[in-house]
């Protein structure tokens, strides 16, 4: 996919818009798998609330792969998308016992993250194995946000509660089938990540009938020239040899679970968005967008980085700008970024826009959210369309308050 066809694809379908090339998508799966190639039995739930629309979950079901979900409705969305369930794990946080019933019955494999709960489900469900989310008490991941396997975080069973868990499982009879950690997104030393698994691996062994260890993911992938991501040939390498050990220790094969989100969509995607004005102020050039944080909000929530590209001038001057979007409070995609001299009414292309960008998007300020596209087999396919009125109106009822005044 190269500029052009961006061009094309703004052109064809409007702005702004999100398009994702599934080769991309692709590659990074095979290259997962391979990494890992040397596990003996290895399973990739893709993480849905990445990027969650029904045609990308088709086409990781297509290349084999199950999910990772949280919600009941991600769940339902899987399902409609032809996923097997048992192919699907259910990774919540702090939602009810109901909802965890609601899918259990669905034949997906529940996972569960808390004490309470899991002595509700297991004394009402003995016969449904669980696996369950250990907190191993590590600090990993990017930014204190999207770091969760630490003591202060929400996630989890702490380690120091195995004894809990057994306690549970023995008077209860339920059988755990799975352990599971997520240390956080974009973890940056495979060491740490390592160090986490071995927590793991010693909480695996307590547990007599496990079918599966999931180790979630945090895999990082590149955002600008020179960032640094996850080593996976080095850590898939590592970790399948430790993983095997583990099995012949355990004396049984069992599979080795991941569930990546951004490493498999994150560098699939680019946003594209028009410019409305170019406006120059005492110290800062302004390229505000036909868009704002209700479509991309990383930069705003995390201070992510996206790198932009002016694609309808690439081969102009390099110039100094800060870009910003239409919603009326702060709301500033970059700062002082050099991109390529911009006119109004250029296309400027927002990398790394895969993961956590469509799926974070709102309608704030009544605004519709965009069309989405993939490019697949060279040619584009809306596989969302651009909201209308009709979307922003749906589900709000209109009082008369003429006719309800009594006469
Ligand atoms: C439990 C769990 N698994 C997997 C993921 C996916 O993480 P990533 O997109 O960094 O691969 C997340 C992300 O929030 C998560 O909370």
């Amino acid at each position: 996919m190269n500029n052009q066809d961006l061009l094309n694809i703004a052109r064809e379908h409007g702005s702004p818009v999100y398009v994702y090339d599934a080769e991309v998508i692709v590659a990074q799966y095979q290259r997962l798998v391979s990494a890992f190639d040397k596990a003996k039995n290895l399973r990739i739930h893709y993480a849905v609330k990445a990027l969650s629309n029904i045609s990308i979950l088709k086409l990781f079901k297509q290349l084999g792969a199950g999910l990772d979900t949280v919600s009941l409705q991600e769940v339902e969305l899987g399902l409609a998308a032809g996923v097997d369930p048992k192919k699907i794990i259910f990774t919540p946080n702090g939602v009810s016992l109901e909802e965890i019933e609601k899918v259990a019955e669905k034949g997906v494999q529940i996972n569960i993250d808390n004490l309470s709960i899991l002595e509700q489900f297991g004394s009402k469900h003995p016969n449904t194995p669980v696996c369950v989310r250990i907190n191993p008490h590590v600090m990993a991941g990017g930014n204190a946000n999207i770091s969760v396997g630490h003591i202060d975080s929400k996630f989890g069973i702490s380690i120091h509660q195995i004894p809990h868990i057994l306690r549970i499982v023995e008077n209860t009879g339920m059988n755990v089938n799975g352990v599971h950690m997520h240390t956080g997104s974009d973890i940056l030393d495979i060491g740490v990540f390592l160090y986490a698994t071995e927590i793991l691996f010693e909480t695996a062994a307590k547990f007599k009938d496990l079918e599966f260890i999931d180790f979630g993911s945090g895999f990082k992938v590149p955002y600008k020239e020179g960032d640094v991501s996850t080593d996976i040939e080095d850590l898939g390498a590592q970790l399948s040899e430790r993983f095997n050990k583990f099995c012949k220790e355990y004396g049984r094969d069992i599979t080795m679970a991941f569930e990546p989100g951004k490493f498999l969509v994150s560098e699939s995607g680019q946003f594209l968005a028009q410019v409305n004005v170019v406006k120059q102020t005492t110290s800062t050039v302004f390229a505000g967008i036909d868009s704002g944080f209700n479509h991309l909000i990383r930069p705003m929530l995390y201070g992510s980085y996206h790198g932009i590209r002016n694609i309808s001038n690439p081969d102009g001057k390099n110039r100094f700008y800060s870009i910003v979007g239409y919603i009326c409070e702060t709301d500033t995609f970059a700062n002082n970024r050099q991109i390529a001299e911009i006119t109004e009414g250029d296309i400027l292309s927002f990398s790394n826009a895969g993961a956590y960008c469509y799926s974070m998007a709102s309608n704030y300020n009544s605004r519709y959210r965009p069309a989405e596209v993939l490019w697949y087999n060279g040619k584009s396919h809306v596989i969302r369309e651009r909201e209308t009125m009709a979307d922003i109106l749906k589900g709000q009822v209109q009082v008369n308050f003429e006719e309800s005044v009594t006469e």
